[in-house]
């Protein structure tokens, strides 16, 4: 990169999850600085946070409209580039929207928003502002997932037959929404975490790792949401089948009460000849199965990676990369972008959200129909 870019931070205050998790990743590679933020609509807690950060007092914002007049007025040299988005999900469109209008690129957390027509708000901001928007699917970034949809796309594997994911979490098996966990509580609430509980959350995730590795889009599903949680006013699990291009098929399951499992993303794909097996848990493995030799096991850092692989990793064969370094990926190609020095690869956007949400409509249109099948549409 020829000059570190600025960044700014709405959300992700003191106690916030992934905030944290944004802020190292996007200091990994020295693409990024934190430079100002709005992290929290406390105004104690925003001023803590700022402070904990070493941010200037006078560039912790009180909100985001605050943040954005400010650094409209500041100049080139000074003003921030890009605002990353780490508020729950209502917030998100208003927000990217009015950062987008004001001239910032974004990088917004998944979902990208409450619903299709929020999401399809956001798509046109981006259009018209000509800056770049960046949506945190994570999982995207890991090298291997790189790996893995570089062999399916180079036919490794012959004709997709079928796609098979799975999200499994159990941190939602009791009601702990109701008992002043904060993350549980805005996730279980329809006008804060949009159309769909787990469905939105971690449901979206796998849709797009699935869609991302095959490369196959799915065209119908067939859905099952449940609730388990007495009381709870979202889904917690999801069943999906999937009918994707050229005749593959799928199955999708996200759930959030499998108690005592902590983030089991999987995901499987089969072709004529063979197969893959990724997990979020083991990220540095990538499983390759034959039909006609044995099976074999592809390591980060180790030998057999393709170009584009490589350039997501950092360490030697043997030094574990993982979460943070994941969404550092994302932060290095959205840099890369935004300084016309395309070389890290793609990051999840725009079409991927639209994409996502499009999913999430689908499964609840399909889930409360007495249809079998739904087809995917909107996107
Ligand atoms: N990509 C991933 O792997 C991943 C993982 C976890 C969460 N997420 C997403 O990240 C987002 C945040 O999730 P979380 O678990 O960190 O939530 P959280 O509740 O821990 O944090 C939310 C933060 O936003 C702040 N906030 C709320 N309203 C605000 C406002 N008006 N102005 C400024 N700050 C405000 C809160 O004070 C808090 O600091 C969600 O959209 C979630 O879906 C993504």
């Amino acid at each position: 990169m020829t000059r570190t870019l600025r960044l700014a931070m709405v959300g992700g205050g003191e106690g916030a999850f992934i905030g944290a998790i944004h802020r190292a990743a996007a200091a990994l590679d020295g693409d990024w600085r934190l430079v100002a933020g709005a992290f929290s609509s406390d105004a104690e807690r925003n001023r803590r946070s700022g402070e904990g950060l070493g941010i200037a007092p006078d560039r912790t914002y009180a909100s985001l409209e605050a943040l954005l007049a400010a650094e409209a007025a500041l100049p080139d040299g000074e003003r921030v580039d890009a605002v990353s988005i780490v508020t729950p999900n209502h917030l998100h469109a208003p927000m990217a929207i009015a950062a987008l209008d004001a001239g910032f690129h974004v990088f917004c957390e998944k979902p990208m928003a409450l619903n299709m027509e929020e999401a399809k708000a956001i798509a046109q901001a981006a259009e018209r502002s000509g800056r770049h928007f960046a949506l945190a699917f994570t999982y995207s970034g890991y090298p291997l997932v790189e790996e893995a949809r570089a062999r399916v796309a180079g036919g490794d594997f012959g004709k997709i037959r079928l796609v098979q994911v799975e999200y499994s979490q159990g941190w939602l098996s009791q009601p702990i929404d109701r008992d002043g966990n904060k993350q549980a509580e805005w996730r279980t609430d329809p006008a804060r975490a949009g159309l769909g509980g787990c469905l939105g959350d971690i449901g979206t995730h796998a849709f797009h790792l699935a869609e991302h590795v095959s490369g196959l889009r799915v065209q119908e599903l067939c859905a099952d949401l449940a609730t388990h949680v007495p009381g709870r006013r979202l889904d917690d699990d999801v069943s999906v089948l999937l009918r994707l291009d050229h005749g593959a098929r799928g199955v999708l399951n996200a759930t959030q009460v499998a108690a005592g499992d902590e983030n089991g993303l999987k995901l499987r794909i089969h072709g004529e000849r063979g197969g893959l097996e990724w997990s979020q848990m083991e990220p540095n493995s990538l499983v390759l199965r034959w039909l006609d030799r044995p099976t074999e096991i592809v390591r980060a850092g180790g030998p057999g990676l393709g170009e584009s692989t490589l350039r997501r990793l950092r360490t030697p064969a043997g030094h574990p990369e993982g979460y943070i370094e994941a969404f550092a990926n994302l932060y290095r190609a959205f840099a890369q972008r935004i300084a016309g020095e395309d070389m890290a690869g793609t990051f999840p956007s725009v079409g991927d959200g639209l994409r996502t949400m499009a999913f999430v409509e689908s499964v609840i249109a399909d889930a409360a129909s007495d249809r079998k099948w739904t087809p995917l549409t909107g996107a």
